[in-house]
């Protein structure tokens, strides 16, 4: 049986499943039903400096889009961090710390950009015995106003200095959360190596308005009428938070910086995906606020299935395996070559394949032929584009063939497994004849 087991820059885990900051994470009663759950961490919802708590509306501070069977497929949230007194915080970290000694307990904190500030709660958090430290530079809305969350995420020199500050003031891991509310996420994800990080975490959530009540000409959550922008995520976000986590895995600058990956993660499968583009573990908000806590179950059992099947012992076995094949643009193989294919005992006749390339690609599928409804691809004008295949309702119906040692009817070129990139193109003015091909 696979080994799921993690040493997430020196945080152990029974598995690399966590839970993210957030309502999940809030407070002791919590904590101790995921751990029975079965999750191997938690990052605590974010502590702020002692003082008068933090205020949260009070009324709804969620937003919602829902799929077509009212699944939810983006979530929204206006909330803060925690509105609950430091002290309660503290005490309940060291007591659930000490109850579950083999889980991973990560506090993430959020005070003002000030030295003395984090000088003072570090020793606090450090005393809890707390296995490391998340630092929120990525909530996107309330706090970001007051300069902090994403208003430091999104300044490369504030994310060095503050991490320099918490590797300096204390002995536990840091690791910096990243928001993804900015052009380019290896900025921050290198400042926060230059700074000390022992590992990056993303995404946090993406600046959105989820809605407008037309009737009242209101977007939504709204509070006594008024709206604001809050912060997105759940599976919507997570093609967003993928592509983020493959450019920090790939840059030559953080290569090899441990990430925890986050954003839309609902199944063992959603979590091997971000650890095969370079996740040593994975955080989750959104599918345990909808689902519950045991969601956990089918991850792990759906993860060790996996690894077993593919002959994975452990977990570093496969992390970072997709990432030599993320490349730029420039580089991918001009040369080859896909056509569409219908399998006629699977198709249904519903022409959406059709309308798809007759209305918007290349006119390559054809819908009557000697008078009869017929869908079939015409090769002479198929691009490969994978639109039809993308609408059609019938799984595996429409393939994508690619074609080997044969001419291309559209363009009369052999395609013969050779390669060429646009670097080295001959309609490229720019093409240098001798440049190598990035691997
Ligand atoms: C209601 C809510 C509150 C959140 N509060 C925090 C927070 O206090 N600190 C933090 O770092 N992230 C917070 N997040 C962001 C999550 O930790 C996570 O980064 C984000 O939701 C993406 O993961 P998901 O798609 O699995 O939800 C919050 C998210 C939600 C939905
Ligand atoms: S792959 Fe693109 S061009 Fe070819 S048939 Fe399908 S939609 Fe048309
Ligand atoms: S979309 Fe699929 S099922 Fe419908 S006509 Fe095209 S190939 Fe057949």
């Amino acid at each position: 049986m696979a080994d799921l087991s993690v040493n997430f820059c020196g945080i152990k885990a029974p598995n690399p499943f966590w839970l993210a900051s957030a309502p999940p994470t809030d407070k002791a009663y919590n904590i101790e039903r995921a751990f029975r759950a079965g999750w191997g961490g938690v990052v605590w919802k974010t502590l702020g400096e002692e003082g008068p708590p933090v205020v949260n509306v009070s009324g709804p501070r969620y937003g919602v889009v829902h799929g077509a069977d009212r699944r939810i497929t983006a979530f929204n949230n206006i909330e803060l961090i925690t509105d609950r007194p430091l002290e309660v915080n503290l005490q309940e970290i060291t007591e659930m710390k000490r109850r579950w000694p083999d889980r991973a307990i990560v506090v993430s904190l959020m005070v003002p950009c000030e030295e003395e500030a984090w000088k003072k709660i570090l020793p606090r958090v450090e005393a809890t015995g707390a296995d490391g430290i998340e630092l929120n530079f990525g909530c996107p809305h309330g706090m970001s106003e007051r300069g902090m969350g994403s208003a430091v995420g999104q300044v490369p020199e504030y994310v060095e200095m503050v991490t320099r500050w918490c590797k300096t003031h204390s002995r536990m891991p840091v690791i910096v959360k990243l928001t993804p509310n900015i052009s380019d996420i290896r900025k921050p994800a290198e400042a926060a190596k230059r700074g000390g990080a022992d590992a990056v975490s993303l995404i946090n959530t993406i600046n959105s308005i989820v809605g407008v009540d037309l009737e009242r000409m209101i977007p939504s959550p709204h509070t006594d009428g008024k709206a604001t922008h809050g912060g997105m995520c759940g599976p919507a976000v997570k093609p967003i938070a993928l592509n983020m986590v493959a450019e920090i895995a790939r840059s030559p600058a953080t290569h090899g910086l441990p990430i925890s990956g986050i954003g839309g993660i609902e199944t063992w499968r959603d979590a091997a995906e971000f650890m095969a583009l370079g996740c040593g573990t994975v955080q989750v908000c959104t599918a345990a606020m909808v689902y519950g806590f045991k969601i956990v179950q089918e991850m792990i059992t759906g993860l060790e299935a996996f690894m077993d099947e593919k002959g994975y012992s452990k977990i570093s076995d496969f992390v970072g395996a997709a990432v030599p094949n993320v490349t730029d643009w420039q580089y991918l193989n001009l040369n080859y070559a896909v056509k569409a294919k219908i399998d006629q005992d699977l198709c249904i006749k519903c022409g959406r394949c059709h309308v798809a390339c007759e209305d918007t690609s290349h006119q390559a599928i054809t819908h009557l032929v000697n008078g009869e409804r017929h869908f079939e691809v015409i090769e002479e004008e198929c691009v490969g584009c994978n639109l039809c295949a993308s609408v059609c309702p019938i799984e595996n119906c429409i393939s994508m063939e690619p074609l080997v040692n044969e001419i291309d009817r559209r363009t009369g070129r052999m395609v013969d497994g050779s390669y060429l990139n646009w670097t080295q193109h001959p309609n490229n003015p720019s093409a240098a004849k001798k440049l190598q091909p990035a691997e």
